[in-house]
């Protein structure tokens, strides 16, 4: 039944199933029972619904050579990285990089809390804690563990995590790891929040609470009122966590993203963020309000303590980077992006697509139904577009999206030719799928 094909060249098998199916895998050998997911994945693969693990030839340029993940090479309009004010290619940020491993070599050679810090990697913790008007900053070896070290560097077993349903996998990881206690709340629902600490507080006045949201979310380019939950956090003696990975730098003042949007600089208790967007390179941190809190977490947060600093090269591109995020050629830069965010939602719409959310670099297109999103996803190639499909696990089953990620020097024509190409995907896509119906009868 399953090798049926509805669509010539595409089994069913393609269309159906999720990684979900998966997730929990049986058989008593851990590794004999990865055969299920690779075999599954291996018909995606051959009939060209598998667009994942594929690699740039040169790094993102906003047009590229791609290689798929069997080795074949398309060239296409790339919207699928997420270098979002074009810097990992500017000169000024490549040379410094360049002249860090001259002076300081390639490895930090240690952790944080033994001798894996420089001069520089202070300097760039005073740098970030200044930016966000917070009094401290800590490092983390990627936005990954930063976002899990910092729940579970400091909520405990009896503590409870209430946490936006669309967090990210690193915050809800962090939160399953550290306790039991862990309680979602309707996606940017400031009120279900209210509800949720109120029960929670109703039985237990001694627990700590922490609550996780993003200043952007990465599926659906949407933003809570950053101001309602830290005060929601003070009325119930809770502690508020932003993670602020897509909007730090590539939005609002000076680039201080949708705190200092909402006028909230210096406000939130714990900011967490990444610099693998608008930084160009790897690494996260976390700003905090006092040097306790800076301390307790770097001895007690294990993807901090246990795990090597960021290397010399990693520390000078981000901080190069920051210091363009914040210059007037940092806001030009902006300007551009938010122009060609626009000028793609409009061209999405114009088209007769949907796109999630608020104006920002994550352009997300509506799909919902997976088989029809991974029968778009094997045109693109032919067609010369790179995006990203998004379906389970990082968005719910039934969700599927095409994630278009805007960089500030796509130029007009690479960003007419997206909306084209994807809407030309689609209607392929559908037809297929109407075609198939029509044979069913
Ligand atoms: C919201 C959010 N938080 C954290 C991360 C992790 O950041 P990094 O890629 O630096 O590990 C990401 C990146 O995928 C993200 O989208």
């Amino acid at each position: 039944m399953m090798n049926r094909e509805r669509v010539p060249g595409v089994p069913e098998r393609a269309l159906a199933g999720s990684m979900r199916d998966f997730r929990v895998p049986r058989g008593a050998s851990l590794l004999a029972r990865c055969e299920a997911f690779h075999d599954w994945q291996s018909v995606r693969r051959r009939s060209g619904t598998w667009p994942f693990a594929r690699a740039t030839e040169a790094g993102p340029a906003a047009s590229c050579t791609i290689r798929d993940d069997e080795g074949t090479l398309f060239q296409g309009v790339n919207f699928a990285s997420q270098d979002y004010l074009s810097l990992s290619s500017h000169p000024e940020v490549r040379r410094a990089a360049k002249a860090a491993i001259d002076e300081m070599g390639v490895h930090s050679a240690g952790s944080p809390a033994l001798v894996g810090n420089t001069s520089t990697s202070v300097a760039l913790e005073r740098e970030i804690a200044d930016f966000l008007a917070m009094r401290e900053s800590l490092l983390f070896p990627t936005g990954w563990a930063a976002g899990f070290g910092v729940i579970k560097g400091l909520v405990r077993s009896h503590d409870y995590v209430v946490i936006d349903g669309l967090a990210h996998a690193c915050l809800q990881a962090g939160a399953q790891a550290a306790t039991p206690n862990v309680i979602p709340f309707r996606h940017l629902n400031v009120d279900h929040c209210r509800q949720r600490l109120a029960t929670i507080r109703a039985r237990d006045t001694e627990a700590g609470i922490m609550i996780v949201t993003e200043g952007l979310f990465s599926m659906d380019s949407d933003t809570p009122d950053l101001a309602a939950f830290q005060s929601l956090a003070r009325e119930y003696g809770a502690t508020l966590v932003v993670d602020v990975a897509h909007d730090l730098g590539a939005l609002g003042p000076g680039g201080t993203g949708h705190i200092g949007l909402q006028d909230m600089l210096g406000e939130v208790d714990l900011v967490m963020g990444s610099f693998s967007k608008t930084f160009a390179s790897n690494g996260g941190f976390v700003a905090m309000k006092n040097r306790a809190i800076k301390e307790y977490l770097r001895f007690y947060s294990s993807t901090c303590t246990f795990s090597n600093a960021l290397s010399p090269a990693q520390i000078a591109t981000v901080r190069q980077a920051l210091a363009i995020v914040q210059s007037p050629e940092g806001a030009a830069r902006r300007e551009r992006l938010m122009a060609n965010v626009c000028l793609l939602r409009e061209n999405i719409r114009a088209r007769g697509m949907e796109v999630y959310g608020d104006p920002s670099a994550i352009v997300a297109v509506r799909t919902g139904d997976e088989a029809l999103a991974r029968l778009a996803a094997r045109e693109m190639p032919g067609l010369g577009l790179l995006a990203n499909l998004v379906e389970y696990p990082a968005v719910a089953k039934g969700r599927a999206r095409f994630r278009l990620q805007v960089m500030a020097d796509h130029r007009e024509a690479e960003i007419e030719a997206a909306a084209d190409r994807m809407q030309m995907a689609m209607s392929r896509a559908r037809d297929h799928l109407e075609t198939a119906r029509a044979v069913a009868g």
